[in-house]
């Protein structure tokens, strides 16, 4: 059983998603964070197209979810605290607006889900990666307090950062995301849409939850 949530950045899909995989005991799998670890393996390579798909042909990218934390391992070296840089911000949506890396990293998430009960969260997993999936949902919120969200998430770590170059992130990858050619981020016809800008965390976690459960 697969349950998805779709939405743009900030809109809350990544920490709701966990909390109802560690409410109801299931498994959690974070798409933005594997387009993140193509994009260390592209900046690896010098921002080459040809030896980035050397090394993406290379590479073993393994992911699991534990202690409230997806982790992600390029050939078993951890490197799940180094995915989260303004670097890869900067570059993931255009690494991810590549087919030849979209077609991986969709394989590489059908592959997971085959064992197991999952919510996944991500940009285009409802339209195009599983179509199929027994629930979706479109999380969304206004861009102002999606801004004011992630500034407070990552703040603590990095204490150069201002709100507005949060804002102009967000907005530029949500433009990237929406209008590229291969799966854009798009609400798919059958999703529930989940507008958070006035919903607490727990309403979110809850509507979710109940959904699954019923
Ligand atoms: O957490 P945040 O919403 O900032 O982003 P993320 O979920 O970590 O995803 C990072 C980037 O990966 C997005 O801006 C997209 O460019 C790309 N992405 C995608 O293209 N398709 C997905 N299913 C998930 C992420």
């Amino acid at each position: 059983m697969i349950t998805v949530i779709d939405g743009p950045a900030g809109s809350g899909k990544s920490s709701t998603a966990r909390a109802v995989a560690d409410k109801l005991d299931i498994e959690y799998l974070d798409s933005g964070a594997l387009y993140r670890t193509v994009t260390l393996l592209y900046l690896q390579a010098g921002r080459d197209k040809t030896v980035f798909f050397q090394l993406l042909d290379q590479a073993k990218i393994s992911f699991r979810y534990c202690d409230r934390q997806f982790h992600v391992a390029v050939d078993d070296a951890a490197v799940t605290d180094r995915i989260r840089t303004p670097e890869v911000a900067e570059h993931v949506s255009e690494v991810a607006a590549l087919p030849r890396v979209r077609t991986f990293v969709n394989h590489l998430m059908r592959e997971a889900v085959k064992d197991g009960i999952y919510i996944a969260e991500g940009r285009d997993l409802g339209t195009a990666v599983f179509p199929d999936a027994d629930l979706k949902f479109f999380m969304s919120a206004d861009i102002e307090e999606r801004a004011r969200r992630r500034y407070n998430e990552r703040k603590p770590d990095n204490p150069a950062l201002s709100l507005e170059e949060v804002r102009r992130n967000i907005q530029q990858r949500d433009l990237k995301d929406a209008n590229r050619e291969a799966d854009p981020l798009k609400r798919a016809e059958d999703a529930i849409e989940i507008n958070t800008t006035n919903l607490s965390f727990e309403q979110q976690v809850d509507q979710i939850c109940l959904y699954i459960s019923d």
